[in-house]
């Protein structure tokens, strides 16, 4: 009998739903060459263009003489250096929360979240857009887990009335495929202090959006319980933590699988990201470039296109079907554009995407020309 697994990626490449990793060689700040041709990427999470920062590659070599290549150990054997404690209380004074913990990446730290948090006694709700690493993690966990209809407050208040005696609510500040915002404001209204936990995960907010780049939650004026951040998006390094209070920090060290079992985040790397943050909160420039390239792209879109959302850098076109999404990228691409397609079970069945990204470092012209080669794009869509 064919394994399992070789039926399913034969279902794949029927569905025309089969991804392959496309090995790219960076040229400079925003073009890459793919199969040896230059091509200006849209597809990067690098909003504030920090990946190519000079300031920031010095600060990481920098790091790497003083504190060398590794940790080489868990954060409680002696992986936990004086590096990762400054980057810890840094993270706190910007983001006004008692702990914060590092990972090594936000998947990870999601995981560990949930892990740690639930038992079967916790009805834990979910946003049905977030992000894979808090629903797959829901699903494997003994919580029973509701999935809320995308920013639906009304089906969360519906959910909320299940009788449990600890009840988590999840969502994102800024949606990954979609670029639309978290229902912060109203979701924080309904929920009881005394009763629920409130996390939000902002892996695409922190650093593009509010005062000082601190994300969408504090720019409401809203404080989660527990807030997520991720460091391979505006920061432009790799990384994670996990904000909340000293107790949850306290059961973290003794009790997280995740975090006592790993090898933890480079001393390196801890050093770079607090001159990461210092770019972060004072270079309001960088976020302010991203609202003129975005609203310089939509003014140029037609209106025959399905945009989701135009409050963020993260602007997804909606095609339906695979197909068209795959014909539409590989348009652009033709045409200079590394944008891809994106596809279930990423998106939902029949919403698939082109997912473009703008960067802090992308021309004013380089984003009216996509418009227009977009404009010229003579094929069809079947979004429902
Ligand atoms: C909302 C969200 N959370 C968490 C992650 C995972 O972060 P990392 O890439 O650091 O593993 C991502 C990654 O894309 C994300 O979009």
């Amino acid at each position: 009998m064919m394994h399992q697994f070789k039926q399913e990626l034969k279902k794949l490449k029927i569905d025309n739903n089969l991804r392959k990793s496309l090995t790219i060689c960076n040229v400079d700040k925003n073009h890459i060459l793919v199969h040896g041709n230059k091509k200006l990427n849209f597809s990067s999470n690098d909003y504030l263009s920090l990946s190519s920062s000079s300031y920031l590659k010095k600060k990481y070599s920098e790091g790497i003489n003083n504190f060398g290549t590794s940790s080489s150990s868990s954060p409680l054997i002696s992986g936990k250096s004086e590096v990762h404690e400054s980057l810890e209380e840094q993270l706190c004074a910007w983001q006004g929360y008692e702990a914060a913990i590092l990972f090594n990446s936000g998947y990870s730290a999601n995981q560990a979240l949930i892990r740690l948090l639930t038992d079967q006694d916790t009805l834990l709700l979910q946003d049905r857009l977030n992000h894979a690493s808090l629903i797959e993690e829901g699903i494997l966990s003994p919580s029973k887990m509701f999935r809320f209809k995308h920013n639906d407050v009304e089906h969360l208040k519906t959910l909320l009335d299940k009788q449990f005696t600890h009840k988590i609510v999840i969502t994102e500040g800024i949606f990954s495929m979609d670029g639309d915002f978290g229902n912060i404001k109203e979701i924080h209204n309904i929920l009881k202090p005394s009763e629920n936990e409130f996390i939000v995960d902002e892996a695409h907010s922190v650093g593009v959006i509010g005062k000082e780049g601190k994300g969408i939650s504090d720019f409401l004026g809203i404080k989660p319980n527990i807030k997520v951040i991720t460091f391979g998006k505006a920061f432009g390094l790799s990384g994670a933590a996990i904000l909340c209070d000293s107790e949850l920090k306290d059961y973290f060290e003794n009790k997280s699988k995740h975090y006592i079992y790993s090898t933890y985040m480079q001393p390196a790397l801890a050093f770079a990201l607090m001159s990461a943050l210092k770019i972060v909160r004072t270079d309001n420039h960088r976020r302010l470039k991203l609202v003129q390239l975005s609203e310089a792209f939509h003014d140029e879109l037609s209106n025959r296109f399905q945009v989701v959302s135009r409050d963020s850098p993260i602007i997804s076109i909606i095609t339906g079907s695979n197909v068209n999404a795959i014909k539409l990228s590989e348009f652009l691409l033709h045409e200079g554009f590394l944008i891809f397609p994106i596809r279930p079970p990423t998106v939902p069945k029949n919403m698939s995407r082109i997912r473009i990204t703008l960067n802090y470092s992308h021309k004013i012209d380089d984003v009216l020309r996509l418009a227009k080669t977009l404009n010229q794009y003579k094929g069809t869509f079947d979004a429902k």
